[in-house]
């Protein structure tokens, strides 16, 4: 059973700030929540209480010609059961779009609604929807995908794509805050291809491989966490390239958004069968490297492999190894895991040892160097010792155990460290290590990384080695 402060740290899980402009999707939620829908709003309304919690709440199936009267105080909305009750909430403004109103809760939410003040057709850029781009919001999607999306349906609108407005206006009337009514005059989303929102889904694989999307979950519903700018950005190219992209249901053509990815791959034999050992690494012959961890249960509260698995996986593959020594006393091992065949070694720096004299060790036995760091540990700590490395190696998930998240946090480090590499025309290897899967692995590459370690994600497939070649693209 997840309470109200499991399910705020999911929200921490899924990197979002108190203070950020989040547009939030959903669908019915899925997991046993203590006190259900409310508590996950009041986890949503309490840890973006800086920031800017939006919801749509559209009506566009409830106002028509014969229901042409829009009361923000009283019309319910058609967006879900989520934004239907956090419209009933103390401090929610509400915008005042006829048929694509928003509802907001935060600091600026009363001046953010204004934006609909005299929006007309029904997404339009100055609208509220439009304005999430300016605002940077990102957009969560709780169990459900991009499928009907009114801010897609805007960015449609805003690339001026032909047949997505009705020819003609619809008269509607708003009631306003004074009790007034107005006279407004809109555009319906229409299509004479039928409901091109259908179609929207698409998008999903394009936006994770870009890493404009990344997965998250709320409750035990499948999230995707979309950048605004981004997207709209992305999606108007790809219209631009073909403006009826979304009049079918075929997927994005691979050509618009391939990436040409020169990521290399470290599969960690980890996570794979070890009774099945020479199975399991002949099933990832595509690998770059066999990454193989070693852990002292000292410096990580864990043991796995030793000499002898790294000499017997030399063996049975061609495809060199990739050793990283989780280990307090490295100095120690360098020796025999050269002589076993490795042909990179990573030594964390973190240990209690001369780093310069572990390195000239690991030249001496001709072993590629490599310096890893923890999650903590700064990147510039690495920076004397730059020219001499092969390699540096940043995981991306606190040491220890396979299987585990990704965090984002740390791709920071191979932004700074590819920035330093450019500075001063070295080569040196960027190396990300946990976490990492076919859906962040665009996002991964593109913060700089040229190695990356998989373990879990790779192991889990059926067909691993075609995973390891969409990945390295
Ligand atoms: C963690 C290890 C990683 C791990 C990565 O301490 O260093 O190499 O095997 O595995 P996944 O891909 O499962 O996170
Ligand atoms: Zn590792």
């Amino acid at each position: 059973m997840l309470n109200k402060e499991d399910l705020k740290r999911q929200l921490a899980e899924m990197n979002f700030f108190p203070w950020d402009t989040v547009f939030v999707t959903a669908d019915t939620l899925k997991g046993d929540i203590e006190g259900g829908s409310e508590t996950a709003l009041d986890a949503l309304c309490e840890y973006f209480n800086d920031g800017l919690l939006v919801f749509p709440t559209h009506t566009w199936k409830t106002i028509n010609a014969d229901h042409y009267l829009y009361d923000p105080e009283k019309e319910d909305t058609c967006s879900g059961l989520l934004p239907s009750l956090f419209l009933r909430r103390e401090g929610v403004y509400r915008s005042l779009h006829p048929t694509y109103s928003v509802a907001a809760a935060g600091k600026k939410a009363a001046e953010f609604v204004k934006n609909d003040d005299d929006a007309q057709t029904p997404c339009p850029k100055t609208g509220c929807i439009g304005k999430l781009v300016t605002e940077h919001a990102k957009m969560l999607f709780i169990g459900c995908g991009l499928k009907g999306s009114a801010f897609i349906h805007g960015t449609e609108e805003w690339a001026e794509i032909p047949d997505r407005l009705s020819p003609d206006f619809l008269p509607v009337k708003v009631v306003l805050p004074d009790g007034t009514c107005e006279d407004r005059n809109i555009k319906r989303h229409y299509s004479s291809v039928g409901d091109v929102s259908e179609n929207y889904g698409k998008l999903e694989e394009p936006l994770l491989s870009k890493g404009i999307a990344r997965k998250g979950v709320f409750g035990e519903s499948e999230c995707l966490i979309i950048d605004a700018e981004r997207c709209a950005a992305f999606v108007s190219k790809l219209l631009q390239a073909d403006p009826s992209l979304f009049s079918s249901a075929g997927p994005v053509p691979e050509e618009y958004y391939s990436v040409k990815k020169t990521i290399k791959i470290s599969t960690s034999l980890l996570s794979c069968n070890a009774a099945r050992l020479e199975d399991e690494v002949s099933s990832v012959s595509h690998s770059d490297y066999m990454h193989i961890d070693v852990m002292d249960g000292h410096f990580v509260p864990n043991i796995t492999f030793g000499i002898p698995i790294a000499s017997a996986v030399h063996r049975i593959t061609e495809v060199p190894l990739d050793v990283h020594l989780m280990v307090s006393e490295p100095s120690k091992f360098i020796e025999p895991f050269a002589k076993a065949g490795a042909e990179m070694i990573s030594v964390h720096y973190e240990v209690d040892e001369d780093i310069s004299k572990l390195i000239t060790l690991m030249e001496s036995f001709h072993v590629r160097p490599a310096i890893a760091l923890k999650p903590k540990t700064p990147v510039e700590v690495v920076y004397p010792y730059l020219s001499r490395l092969a390699a540096v190696l940043i995981m991306t998930v606190e040491p220890g155990f396979g299987g585990q998240s990704l965090i984002e946090g740390c791709l920071e480090k191979a932004r700074k460290l590819r920035a330093e590499l450019r500075r001063r025309a070295l080569r040196v290897d960027i190396e990300a290590d946990g976490g990492i899967t076919a859906s962040n692995i665009g996002l991964v590459s593109s913060s700089g990384v040229t190695l990356a370690v998989m373990g879990t994600s790779v192991f889990r497939e059926k067909d691993r080695n075609a995973l390891i070649d969409r990945c390295k693209g």
